[in-house]
């Protein structure tokens, strides 16, 4: 049990009222949790402080070769005014799973779950609730040590932000349209693809530039051998359904293995759909979209949820999917999803945390 020290803001920031834009990742609360990693004491010192900038040494390892790793979870607060949390066991597992490919230590799961409870708890008052909206939560994991040489260093930073959101794209819930990348790739099989490493985004930034600029909001990575196979979209996982079953890249060592991913999975088969988690190859997709049986596309992801997919390019071929609006399984997925984490429907046992 983590002995947390608090040191409450003498200075509190005006919190966002309902009318106030939530745009994604660009309001912070005011505490963050801290605490330190030297080797030979462990994790010490957990800390509730002010949100406030981070003393680094300039060569602190974390700057130079990106010895990092994240997480993303939503808090909701409940009609009832609960504070619920989603999964965050599995968040917590995912950590462990990163930390370990990238030479980290560890974070023991309960002393993991004690932080995210006490610092949500104590910014819970910045909880929105509008709809669509909710405190996004940011545990990450950075090395400190000032040193410039490449080893794993010898010590490190955990800290969880949190960030009062709406939607992640602007379109809300309008389809998103999608370009397939075929120069850049975003991870091959054995490097950091299914680890949640900061440097798996600093890969993506290039193709996703290039992808704004003709139009199309995100990327659909291909694999990075063949560039034939659909892997992800670097900020979700994506799923097709095609002649009625449902279809989604399976976890081959480059692709994240998302929450919100294995959830939707999860409620298709109990509601009696068959999911095929499969190698899908870009050509047996776009010929899906030519000969009609693709009749749906979306993504999911923490900070996306469940959205929809109305356009994709793969070269010069452009399809649109659909009828221009969500899909009727897409929609069902998002309110059951949304439905759980705000507490309005019961979900599978274990599924919802309460924060106190
Ligand atoms: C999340 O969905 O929580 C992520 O970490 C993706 C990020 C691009 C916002």
């Amino acid at each position: 049990m983590l002995d947390i020290r608090y040191e409450k803001t003498t200075t509190p920031k005006e919190i966002p009222g309902p009318e106030d834009p939530l745009v994604f990742g660009t309001i912070f609360t005011d505490h963050m949790f801290v605490m330190d990693y030297e080797e030979g004491q462990g994790w010490h010192d957990p800390r509730i402080i002010p949100y406030a900038p981070l003393s680094l040494w300039p060569s602190a390892m974390v700057l130079h070769y990106s010895q990092t790793v994240f997480e993303g979870l939503k808090a909701y607060k409940a009609e009832d005014g609960r504070v619920l949390l989603f999964r965050p066991d599995e968040n917590i597992k995912r950590a462990a799973d990163s930390c370990e490919r990238l030479c980290i230590p560890t974070i023991p799961e309960e002393d993991f779950m004690q932080a995210l409870h006490a610092v949500i708890s104590v910014d819970r008052d910045w909880i929105p609730t509008r709809p669509g909206t909710s405190l996004y939560v940011r545990p990450f994991v950075i090395a400190t040590d000032p040193f410039l040489g490449v080893r794993p260093s010898h010590t490190y930073q955990f800290l969880i932000i949190l960030s009062p959101v709406g939607a992640y794209y602007p379109e809300g819930l309008d389809p998103v349209k999608i370009w397939i990348e075929d120069e850049y790739v975003r991870a091959v099989r054995g490097g950091l693809g299914q680890a949640k490493a900061g440097a798996n985004y600093a890969a993506s930034i290039k193709a996703q530039v290039k992808a704004h600029d003709e139009g199309y909001s995100q990327v659909l990575w291909l694999d990075g051998v063949e560039r034939k196979y659909i892997e992800e979209v670097g900020s979700m996982n994506i799923f097709f359904k095609i002649a009625g079953k449902v279809v989604t890249p399976v976890l081959n060592g480059s692709i994240l293995p998302g929450i919100t991913r294995k959830s939707c999975i999860e409620l298709c088969r109990s509601w009696g759909y068959e999911v095929e988690e499969r190698k899908i190859s870009v050509e047996e997709l776009m010929a899906a979209a030519v000969d009609g049986s693709l009749e749906e596309v979306w993504g999911t992801g923490t900070a996306a949820v469940v959205s929809p997919v109305g356009h994709l390019r793969h070269q010069d071929q452009v399809v649109a999917i659909g009828e221009g609006g969500i899909g009727a399984l897409s929609q069902r997925l998002y309110d059951a999803i949304t439905g759980i984490q705000l507490g309005r429907v019961e979900g599978p046992k274990g599924w919802v945390v309460e924060v106190k």
